[in-house]
């Protein structure tokens, strides 16, 4: 095997049309439902990783910052998976840059660990296929395996064999703009999205909203195939909602001073209501949210002007920014 010793790789962050909340398995990542997402073009990841017999330890830096302990056991757990499927016993000098603010609401841990599979797995001399790339990307970060093919993806739940994302379409499929806002004044989040993952099942609302997504993604899989914004837009709001129900009727473990999880601030509300009045007006756009108080807004590119408009005052009120994404590229290998 021949072995490079360093690449780098860029990655995108994915937004979950359709989510993934609760697992099956927590060590493996395996979900308990299947998800359906686009790759959003507007925020990456770029991580260089290099294999080097000098360093008795990996040492990762982020931002240009070393890392803090909990990241580093993180990567250097993915890094030991690659170690362990590549028979290569040296550390590895990690640096990693996003191009996007922390605190923006975008989960940089998808992208993180999809460029950081690519990156050490191609230095280590693996010629990992697409569906092991996303695998292993994976087991870093469950959303992290549907930021490795290009556009949009599926990632079904199943055994560890099924469970990897597919590409469901290009992107240049739609001509999508994701907006996505966030707001400078809101606290960081109390409860990570693993924490929350782990909740899920103590909501009574849980078993409903496994039982109801089968259906709902297969609606949404045909109107995205179909390009079916007024058909889609609906459906991923409902989603969206069906998993924050979820999240704020759930005890997460560990957390006894809080009742539910609520990832949601008033700026979250604040936009959700305006993008409903918005709609009245007869503007088509439509909201959906994570693990996190930011809200992205959908919305066909011929109605963008008309958003942004709109959406530049009320952030004026409620002290937030936002940044636009086409559907984007999946990972790649970058000089
Ligand atoms: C709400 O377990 O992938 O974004 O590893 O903390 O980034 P992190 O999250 P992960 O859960 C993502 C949960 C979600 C929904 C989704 O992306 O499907």
């Amino acid at each position: 095997m021949s072995r490079p010793l360093s690449a780098a790789a860029v990655a995108h962050p994915n937004l979950a049309l359709i989510k993934y909340w609760g697992q099956t398995n927590a060590e493996r990542n395996l979900p308990a439902n299947d998800s359906l997402s686009v790759n959003l073009s507007g925020a990456q990841t770029r991580t260089e990783v290099r294999f080097t017999s000098a360093l008795t330890d990996d040492d990762i830096t982020l931002n240009g910052v070393a890392a803090d302990a909990e990241t580093r056991k993180r990567v250097t757990a993915h890094l030991d998976r690659v170690r362990a499927l590549a028979q290569i016993p040296l550390r590895a000098r990690v640096t990693s840059r996003n191009d996007f603010p922390a605190g923006a609401g975008i989960a940089s841990s998808a992208s993180a660990f999809a460029a950081l599979s690519l990156a050490a797995s191609h230095a280590a001399g693996l010629k990992l296929d697409a569906s092991a790339l996303s695998r292993l990307a994976r087991l870093g970060s469950g959303s992290a395996c549907r930021s490795i093919p290009d556009g949009f993806a599926y990632w079904p739940t199943g055994p560890e064999t099924e469970a990897y994302a597919r590409q469901l379409a290009p992107p240049e499929h739609w001509e999508l703009r994701i907006i996505t806002t966030y707001f400078r004044r809101t606290a960081p989040k109390m409860v990570t999205s693993l924490e929350g993952h782990r909740a899920a099942p103590t909501s009574p609302f849980y078993r409903a909203r496994l039982a109801q997504l089968p259906q709902r993604l297969a609606r949404a899989r045909n109107a995205l195939l179909d390009r079916d914004l007024e058909t889609i837009g609906p459906l991923v709001e409902r989603e969206a909602i069906s998993l924050h129900a979820v999240a704020m009727t759930s005890q997460p473990v560990g957390h006894p001073e809080i009742s539910g999880i609520y990832y949601w601030a008033p700026e979250t509300l604040a936009v959700i209501h305006a993008v409903q009045r918005w709609r009245r007006d007869g503007v088509p756009v439509y909201f959906t949210l994570d693990a996190g108080a930011s809200v992205h807004l959908l919305c066909e590119a011929a109605t963008q002007p008309t958003v942004e408009a709109r959406l530049t005052s009320l952030l004026e009120d409620l002290h937030g920014t936002y940044f636009i994404s086409r559907p984007g590229r999946g990972a790649r290998l970058v000089a």
